[in-house]
């Protein structure tokens, strides 16, 4: 049964759903860091997490079980996600529940700024009954400048609409047309905005262009008077330039949700007149909290019944229908990446795969990234899958090129896979017989017809009559029986060229292999170990 921790704060129902499931094991440790975390991580199948928990590349380090981990929430910035990969953890996040919360609260920080609702408080329970101290602003007539016009900010802009301020937004993805039916007027940069907007608010993630966007320069060309939000992550604006801006007067008002340290109890910002700040409170309501729980509970419930790979920010989605369909195919690429990494032990710099008839209209990059895992499989200390099979041999500089054809060969589909070493190339062809049964039917140029599972020996020979016969006396002498045995040749007449290859019941002993290769028609002979028949790998399902 798998394990799921669950590492912040959830919501019941998300919790309920996980013990609905009845075939998921689960437990809540929150706050854990350093050490401990790390050991709970290694005790897990699977992970929930928010924003509260840190999960790092050394907190990751060495886990060869957690398969999956789940933010009930957007940002996976609090998640290592190129250490998750390396190590084949699907990372997945809930990005739509809590939308409307987290625009809501940017339009409630904007309020709040502009009607100094919190000093006003404040200053009344302190007992002073002060009307003109706490003047305000108006939000209607006001132009208000959106960065990131995704999700939140798109919800941020209808709903400032509805309070019959001016939108003006600049998002790199969103297109022109799409901005206008929305009532939201585009601009080229962010930069752009900057003079004419009375309010600015951003809903990018934190990356490398975004981080300081809002500096000491950009405060000086914005709007003297201008009011500045931010509920989406600490660092998109440069606190020090804040309080500059607001010093100097140029900056009205600044209202922070989000900081770039977390948690954040001392800012040089708290106190000044015109901030207002709240300890990440956007996607805190019951009704976001609800959906980004009962959601993330869901995809992990998915992912470890059905193998369904949804809202993943680290691979590609699979779908339970897809992963069915493609799971014969899967099995096929994973066992010749295996067969072929046995076949020369030198480093491979390259790999072709060329699909060709039905197979090569299916998600042929989740097939690659199969054959990936098998070429890997036995060479990673962390184990290789489908998520992070590709990333393994990018990092090694090894090349994966793929090719399609739809037009059927001998078999309705088919796969080649070519490893290239700096010594030789190996080639092998795969399919699949009915749904479940992969076959290897071409070994370089030679087409022969041979299951692909348990041991086997791949014999390079001279066709000569008799050379059959003597490796049986080998294999027989050293009481190991041949269970099936398949051989071909790349040319119609004998005395060419031929590939055999012996399905064996037992792994054969060194010396076995010694005497087959001493046979003088014998020109090279290799066993290989392949997964046992109907054996998959725990991502596809096994
Ligand atoms: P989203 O992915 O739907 O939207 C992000 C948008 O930013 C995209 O449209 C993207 O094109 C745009 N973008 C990226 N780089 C940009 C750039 N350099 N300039 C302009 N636009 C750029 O995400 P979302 O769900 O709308 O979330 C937005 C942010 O809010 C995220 O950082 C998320 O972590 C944060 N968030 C905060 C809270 C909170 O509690 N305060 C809650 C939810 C989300
Ligand atoms: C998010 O990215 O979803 C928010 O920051 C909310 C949270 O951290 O829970």
């Amino acid at each position: 049964m798998p394990r799921i921790i669950v590492l912040d704060n959830l919501s019941q129902d998300g919790l309920d759903l996980l013990e609905s499931a009845g075939n998921i094991d689960y437990e809540v440790r929150t706050g854990l860091k350093g050490e401990e975390l790390r050991e709970s991580l290694a005790e897990s199948d699977g992970a929930i997490c928010r924003s509260g928990v840190k999960i790092t590349a050394e907190v990751l380090a060495g886990n060869k079980r957690l398969r999956a981990i789940a933010r009930a929430g957007v940002g996976t910035d609090n998640i290592d996600k190129e250490a998750a990969t390396r190590l084949g953890i699907v990372v997945m996040n809930t990005p739509g529940g809590n939308t409307i919360s987290t625009a809501e609260h940017a339009l409630a920080l904007m309020l709040a700024m502009s009607r100094n609702v919190a000093p006003a408080y404040q200053s009344l329970i302190e007992g002073r009954w002060d009307r003109k101290k706490f003047m305000g602003a108006q939000l209607a007539g006001k132009t208000l400048g959106i960065v990131g016009l995704g999700r939140i900010g798109q919800a941020v802009a209808t709903r400032a609409l509805a309070m019959e301020m001016r939108v003006l937004g600049y998002d790199p993805f969103l297109p022109a047309a799409r901005a206008k039916e929305l009532g939201i007027e585009t601009v080229a940069s962010a930069r752009e905005l900057l003079p004419h907007v009375d309010y600015l608010t951003v809903h990018t993630p934190l990356n490398d262009e975004t981080r300081g966007l809002i500096g000491a320069k950009e405060v000086q060309v914005m709007k003297p008077g201008a009011r500045l939000v931010n509920c989406a992550r600490g660092g998109i604006y440069d606190e020090d330039a804040l309080v500059e801006g607001l010093k100097s007067g140029r900056l009205a008002g600044v209202a922070l949700d989000v900081y770039p340290t977390e948690p954040c109890t001392a800012s040089p910002l708290f106190g000044m007149p015109g901030v207002v700040c709240t300890p990440h409170l956007g996607a805190s309501t019951e009704e976001a909290q609800t959906n980004v729980a009962v959601e993330a509970a869901e995809l992990l419930i998915d992912f470890f019944t059905t193998g369904a790979i949804r809202q993943s920010v680290n691979m590609s989605p699979l779908d339970p229908k897809t992963l069915e369909s493609l799971r014969g195919y899967l099995n096929v690429a994973f066992r010749l990446g295996i067969l072929l990494a046995q076949m020369d032990h030198s480093p491979p710099v390259a790999c072709r795969l060329d699909y060709t008839g039905e197979v090569a209209r299916k998600d042929t990059r989740l097939l690659s990234a199969a054959f990936a895992a098998g070429l890997l499989e036995n060479a990673m200390e962390e184990g290789a899958n489908i998520v992070n099979a590709e990333l393994l041999l990018r990092e090694r500089g090894i090349e994966l090129v793929e090719q399609r054809s739809s037009d059927v060969g001998d078999f309705s589909s088919m796969i080649t896979a070519e490893v290239v070493t700096e010594q030789k190339t190996s080639a092998a062809t795969g399919t699949l017989f009915g749904n479940n049964l992969p076959r290897l039917v071409q070994m370089g140029e030679c087409r022969l017809e041979s299951c692909l599972d348990g041991n086997l020996m791949i014999v390079g020979y001279r066709d000569m009559p008799g050379v059959i016969g003597k490796m049986g006396n080998i294999f027989g002498n050293h009481r190991v029986n041949i269970a099936q045995m398949s051989v071909g040749r790349a040319t119609d007449k004998p005395g060419g060229e031929a590939v055999g290859v012996l399905a064996l019941d037992s792994q054969p002993p060194a010396e076995a292999l010694s005497e087959i290769l001493a046979l003088e028609e014998v020109v090279r002979a290799r066993i290989v170990k392949l997964p046992q028949a109907g054996e998959v790998p725990a991502w596809m399902g096994g």
